[in-house]
């Protein structure tokens, strides 16, 4: 079987798993996007209500942020692989318990052996403690880490910079850092190394303007 077809049939797998008690709440399990040869894979905590309705990640608010981010790293849905810890969605949008994420995690392993990216972009804390345990994201965020045989950078999940619109500048640094930090890993990794397509965007600060005096 290909990459893909080993995608999807995880997928179907997913979508009829009884491994933990969101099932019984689900309207659609939310296995993840993306092509099975991303380099970059981005994992956030779980589905949230419009992804529970609708089968896919991030296509809430948090998921037009992350459009935005991802176009400040000079990358579309496209080429990336979205997905979640958990793949059904806790109710209330609670944080996923631990023996729900223990549940699901063959589920996200296996996915990240399909897909072997070079990196792996952990949205908020609860992705981030699956691979950088004991850690405050706030010391750490935007920084790459290697973790066996691909890299790891942590970020602020995007419904955090939302609610906390002081964390949106460095959000949206740490992004713009993505496509130099992916050539890193790609050379580290013995992986073809891309020309840089576009300047990086200057991070637009959320601070108001100072008024000049002069
Ligand atoms: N928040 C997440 O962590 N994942 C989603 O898919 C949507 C919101």
């Amino acid at each position: 079987m290909t990459a893909e077809e080993n995608l999807n049939k995880l997928a179907g797998e997913i979508s009829i798993c009884e491994h933990c008690a969101l099932h019984e709440t689900r309207k659609m399990s939310v296995p993840g996007d993306g092509p099975s040869n991303a380099e970059i894979m981005f994992i956030g905590e779980g589905p949230g209500f419009h992804e529970n309705e609708q089968g896919h990640p991030f296509v809430g608010a948090s998921g037009k942020f992350l459009d935005q981010l991802l176009a400040q790293a000079e990358l579309t849905r496209a080429e990336v692989f979205i997905c979640n810890v958990v793949k059904c969605r806790p109710p209330g949008n609670r944080d996923p318990l631990p023996d729900e994420i223990a549940a699901c995690d063959a589920h996200l392993e296996a996915q990240i052996k399909i897909i072997n990216p070079s990196i792996i972009v952990t949205l908020g804390r609860i992705s981030m403690s699956k691979f950088i345990p004991d850690v405050k994201i706030s010391a750490v965020h935007g920084q790459m880490k290697k973790i066996g045989d691909r890299y790891v950078i942590p970020m602020f999940h995007p419904a955090a910079a939302l609610h906390q619109p002081q964390l949106k500048p460095s959000i949206l640094g740490d992004f713009s850092n993505l496509p130099g930090q992916l050539n890193e890993a790609r050379e580290a990794l013995g992986r073809p190394v891309v020309a840089v397509k576009k300047k990086i965007q200057e991070v637009v600060s959320d601070k108001p303007k100072q008024l000049n005096l002069f």
